[in-house]
């Protein structure tokens, strides 16, 4: 049976659990071999079996998208094992530090942007010179609604900086390599059902602030989190298209 994605390489960043780790499944059940990044080794193993139960081939790569060194080594993995990457998932991500912007350490908010942004660079630099040497390749930035509603989200002074940041990054790219036939585009996923918001809805509201963790208390309660595999179909779907330089909002594919 011929897959869309048969032949392909991914590198999927985060891919140890909630969105990166769906993507990455639903990548492979697609036909691509991938490469799984992440820092805890436990969940990444879980997810690179999960990727070889689908008959492909998986790299379980423990690294910091935010460390230099370790970002150079998972693109060198990625290429001497499957020698080459034709997909590149920009998915892991931090959301703390939250709270009052006037009270946030600056070593934390600087590690939020080497995380969510710096990385992203580092890693995207490395793989593209493969993909435009092929004249192919498919890059996708996980963004978040609130580099727009940026009121969506009091207290995450430096999640959502980095998400903005993360995405004129990405449409800058993607205007500069037009007609390269390397893709690039934002996927702004929704509010999803992940530990990243459970992880937020278990802080104490005087860390936070009390108006933050009510709200995601409440789009809990509500029913309003979406399970992972929406927004990992709609990233794998953009894969088979010759959509670039888009924000890519789930929620458009998937309305209440
Ligand atoms: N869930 C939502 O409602 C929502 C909404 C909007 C946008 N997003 C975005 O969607 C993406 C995925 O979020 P999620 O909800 O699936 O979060 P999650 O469940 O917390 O997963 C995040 C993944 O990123 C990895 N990661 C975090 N820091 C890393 C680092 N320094 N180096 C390497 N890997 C790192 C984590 O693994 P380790 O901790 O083991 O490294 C984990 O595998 C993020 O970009 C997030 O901003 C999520």
């Amino acid at each position: 049976m011929n897959r869309p994605l048969d032949g392909r390489v991914a590198i999927v960043t985060g891919a140890g659990r909630g969105i990166g780790r769906m993507t990455a499944l639903l990548l492979a059940e697609s036909g691509a071999d991938v490469a799984c990044v992440a820092r805890t080794e436990s969940e990444l193993d879980e997810a690179a079996r999960a990727i070889r139960s689908t008959d492909r081939r998986a790299l379980s790569i423990r690294a910091d998208v935010s460390d230099a060194g370790d970002v150079a080594a998972v693109a060198e993995r990625a290429l001497n094992e499957f020698g080459r990457v034709d997909i590149l998932v920009n998915n892991a991500a931090v959301v703390s530090p939250l709270g009052p912007t006037v009270g946030v350490d600056m070593k934390e908010w600087s590690r939020a942007i080497e995380v969510n942004l710096v990385g992203v660079m580092r890693l995207t630099q490395l793989v593209l010179p493969g993909m435009l040497g092929r004249e192919s390749g498919y890059i996708v930035n996980v963004s978040s609604g609130v580099a727009v509603g940026l009121g969506a989200m009091l207290g995450g002074n430096a999640y959502t900086t980095s998400k903005a940041a993360l995405e004129a990054h990405t449409l800058n790219l993607a205007a500069e390599l037009e007609g390269t036939g390397v893709k690039v585009n934002v996927l702004r996923p929704g509010t999803v059902d992940t530990a990243m918001q459970s992880w937020i809805r278990s802080q104490p509201g005087d860390d936070i602030g009390h108006e933050l963790r009510q709200k995601f208390a409440d789009l809990h309660a509500e029913g309003h989190l979406a399970d992972p595999e929406k927004p990992a179909r709609v990233i794998v779907d953009l894969m088979s298209s010759e959509t670039t330089g888009q924000i890519v909002d789930v929620r458009a594919y998937f309305p209440d």
